[in-house]
């Protein structure tokens, strides 16, 4: 648990990219297989919304739960999108990136000596966040076997009086595992009666392969109720530098987050708002497109994986990560992570940073170009020959 702010420890894309910046500076070609983040441009009809908006001198604040036709836009694509029929503007929480709403949930609903359930392997923000509030974090396994895909029946032994809040988050982060809808629909009947709030992060639902489509938890009877769902357009539309996001809660929670959102940001940016609006109103193929490419490089990432010796990665149903399984080179993931940067110049994660009893997986994100991989899967075979 937290005792000052120092004990923070993270670990995120932002400090390996840092770390690799010593190879590069020594002119090693480094392969950057770490950060969350989409590579592509922001689609130009998003773009152009902006620098309109901008023109047009929409530069001031905003209201600060978010513009009313932003608030609107986003009600109309979550009945749509999510199919929750019962969502309206109201619902609606915009914020700059998604990760405030973590914050807001966070600070309002777990208080020190609180039970936290978090999804391992899971988001490395969701643990941080409960030792900020002193909290206790339980771990909803996913496992190797079973594609990381965590089960209704590894979630009911670990709630109890405690518990205040549950984390779901589907597609996951680091692992692209789905949660199958008969799995959420075992859980939404267990949770309906339970005094819990249910934070499901479906930052990259739009990022589905092989034809799989994710639910929300909140489309359950009763669920929209207790869930906060954390989205946003970092993921789906290119938009990570852009910082927009949004909470989907019930009416209550998000008067009561108001308060929070103008002590700590005031408001979103109001062309960037504007840039939301056009990115749900206007075309989509652009999304479609990014994903087909993403996943082609899912395919070519992970069949080159499980081609290595002694490598086992299962396929991801989403996201653009891979999170293989290094076990038999006998390494912890920090030290796997460090001999390929040293070795191979690849900057990946360590999966020991995504929840319990993951040494020996670490994350590669496959957001970068089809020949950056095949050339990163041949530097991975020439470095993992060197310590058979
Ligand atoms: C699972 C998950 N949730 C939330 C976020 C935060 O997204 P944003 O960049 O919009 O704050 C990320 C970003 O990496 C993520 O992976």
């Amino acid at each position: 648990m937290l005792k000052s702010i120092k004990d923070l420890h993270i670990i995120s894309g932002f400090e390996m990219k840092q770390k690799a910046k010593k190879y590069e500076d020594e002119g090693h070609p480094v392969i950057h297989l770490e950060l969350g983040e989409p590579d592509f441009d922001t689609p130009k009809n998003i773009r152009d919304a902006a620098t309109k908006a901008i023109n047009e001198g929409k530069t001031h604040y905003a209201a600060a739960l978010g513009m009313p036709a932003f608030r609107e836009t986003i009600a109309n694509y979550i009945r749509k999108q999510k199919n929750i029929p019962s969502v309206t503007a109201n619902n609606i929480v915009v914020t700059p990136g998604a990760k405030p709403i973590l914050f807001y949930t966070f600070l309002s609903f777990v208080k020190p000596g609180d039970e936290v359930i978090i999804p391992s392997p899971g988001f490395s923000n969701y643990q941080v966040m409960a030792d900020m509030q002193q909290a206790k974090t339980v771990n909803l396994k996913g496992t190797e076997e079973n594609g990381f895909r965590v089960k209704a029946k590894g979630l009911f032994p670990l709630v109890n009086e405690k518990t205040k809040l549950l984390i779901l988050s589907s597609p996951n982060n680091p692992t692209g595992a789905l949660i199958e809808k008969e799995e959420m629909a075992k859980m939404a009947e267990f949770l309906k009666d339970k005094n819990i709030v249910i934070l499901s992060d479906e930052i990259y639902d739009r990022l589905c392969f092989d034809g799989k489509k994710p639910i929300s938890i909140a489309s359950f009877p009763s669920m929209a109720e207790k869930t906060i769902i954390v989205d946003g357009f970092s993921k789906s539309y290119a938009m990570t530098g852009w910082r927009l996001g949004y909470g989907v809660m019930p009416e209550a929670i998000a008067k009561e987050i108001n308060p929070l959102v103008v002590i700590s940001n005031s408001c979103t940016a109001t062309f960037t708002q504007i840039a939301g609006i056009e990115a749900y109103s206007g075309p989509q193929q652009a999304v479609e497109d990014m994903k087909a490419v993403f996943e082609r490089r899912r395919n070519l990432l992970v069949k080159g994986l499980n081609q290595l010796p002694g490598v086992s990665c299962p396929m991801p149903d989403g996201a653009f990560y891979a999170f293989p399984n290094f076990k038999s080179y006998g390494m912890t993931s920090d030290e796997m992570c460090q001999y390929l940067l040293e070795t191979a110049y690849i900057t990946t994660l360590s999966g020991s940073t995504f929840g319990v009893d993951l040494d020996g997986y670490i994350r590669l994100s496959y957001a970068t170009d089809e020949s950056i991989l095949e050339e990163a899967l041949n530097r991975l075979e020439t470095a993992l020959k060197k310590l058979r």
